[in-house]
């Protein structure tokens, strides 16, 4: 097994290669393999029997709408198994991930839990904690229907350990349509500066708070756009190998623009789930919110239409980059029924599953083989861009970084939200990287 280091040195040296090669898929177009392979993994019909725990946090609104879309299928193809929804609340993971070491630390796991492509990944697998999932891959199609550089991200020494159900976008501004009209905003801002000009534009017409942001995690993502905006892609990417130093020059103008904007924003409670944010521009409390694109399932929720009640576009700054991030599913060690995981695997990795959830969930088919033309406007686009775009890992959810140095980031934004000493939360990140990249 790889130690941490090497697999986090991989991970960030892959950020470069995926993206571009990512960019050679055929994820935008009605192309689809049609000679995929599809031969199931189980040979009892109807599945394994039994219940089959699977342990996410999509476990309220619109996230849940997508699990359950998930589930429908799979009482469908499976009659014998039995879903357990094993989910706990909070956005992010942010309570789940505790709940779930534990579980797994006390030789109690679930028979699948949601984990994100990438480093985080790489925590459970350097643990010990997940088996490899070669056989599902292999049957679902392999390389012929997931990107190959989605696949290296799940991949350690030749071993593929989950199966990918979808891909998200991390650096999405949403706004509020009316908002934007009333404040005489009609041009989506080019850099971070024209957008802060834009918010006094915003305040002017009498929206306090133009900018909305909830507990740390949703802090760390807006903190994690600001640093893609300042450093460049070269310049993030290079945040998680060494190759950029935390406290450089670079870093301490991304810490200061991410002051400007908390300036801008309500103030929130450190549990307020991310929903929260995203209501405040649905209700017109503000006009826009930094959050992935999970979003679009809130809107869809609250029965908002694209173009009528919201828009959206990339954070200012990081036109022509992807912020990435992928929910994908394990099978642990220990699991108490595996034939039944291995179901849940095939039918996440089916098209017609990663149709039924990414619908409801706001991402995008980790399937390359499912046609763009199946979904809404903003997929459609999110789909355009996964491929025409450069592709940078999420720090927020898990692409970036390991459990452990995200934890120490989310203190120290944590920290900084109730201090506001940029110094100090610029001496706090150095000192993470230092301790995590050894
Ligand atoms: C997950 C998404 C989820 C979001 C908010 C992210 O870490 O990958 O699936 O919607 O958190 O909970």
């Amino acid at each position: 097994m790889r130690s941490r280091n090497v697999a986090s040195a991989a991970i960030a040296g892959l950020v470069a290669v995926a993206l571009a090669a990512c960019g050679s898929n055929t994820q935008t177009g009605d192309t689809g393999n049609a000679n995929a392979p599809t031969t199931p993994l189980q040979t009892t019909s109807g599945g394994a029997g039994g219940d089959v725990g699977v342990f996410t946090w999509w476990a309220a609104g619109s996230e849940k709408a997508g699990l359950d879309a998930l589930v429908k299928l799979f009482n469908e193809k499976y009659p014998n198994d039995k879903f357990v929804n094993l989910a706990v609340a909070g956005g992010a993971g942010s309570n789940a991930k505790a709940k779930l070491a534990s579980d797994l630390q006390n030789n109690q796991p679930p028979d699948s839990f949601q984990g994100h492509a990438g480093a985080e990944l790489l925590d459970y697998i350097d643990k010990g904690q997940i088996e490899p999932v070669n056989d599902v891959i292999k049957a679902l199609g392999g390389e012929s229907v997931f990107p190959k550089d989605l696949l290296d991200r799940l991949t350690v020494e030749g071993n593929i350990y989950s199966v990918p159900s979808n891909i998200h976008r991390a650096n999405v501004v949403w706004a509020n349509a009316a908002v934007l009209k009333k404040a005489g905003i009609n041009e989506v801002p080019k850099d971070l500066k024209a957008w802060m000009a834009d918010m006094d534009k915003v305040k002017a017409s009498g929206v306090s708070t133009p900018l909305s942001v909830s507990g740390t995690w949703t802090q760390v993502q807006l903190l994690e756009n600001v640093l893609i905006a300042d450093l460049g892609v070269d310049g993030y990417s290079g945040l998680f190998d060494g190759k950029t130093k935390w406290d450089s020059d670079q870093v301490k103008q991304a810490v200061g623009d991410y002051k400007k904007l908390l300036s801008y924003a309500n103030t929130a409670s450190d549990g307020d789930d991310w929903p929260v944010a995203t209501d405040m521009v649905i209700d017109g409390k503000a006009a826009y919110n930094v959050m992935g694109d999970w979003a679009v399932a809130e809107f869809n929720d609250k029965g908002k239409k694209q173009g009528q009640d919201w828009t959206w576009f990339p954070t200012p700054g990081t036109d022509g980059v992807f912020d990435f991030l992928a929910d994908s599913f394990t099978l642990p060690k220990g699991a108490k029924n595996p034939g039944g995981t291995k179901d849940w695997l095939m039918l996440i990795g089916s098209a017609e599953g990663q149709k039924a959830f990414n619908l409801a969930k706001g991402s995008i088919p980790a399937r390359t083989d499912v046609p763009a033309s199946d979904f809404p406007a903003y997929q459609q686009d999110a789909m355009k861009a996964f491929k025409d775009n450069k592709i940078v890992s999420s720090i927020a959810h898990g692409a970036a970084v390991s459990l452990a140095w995200n934890a120490d980031i989310s203190t120290a934004v944590s920290k900084f939200y109730a201090s506001k000493d940029e110094n100090q939360l610029v001496s706090d990140l150095a000192a993470a990287a230092k301790k995590n990249l050894g």
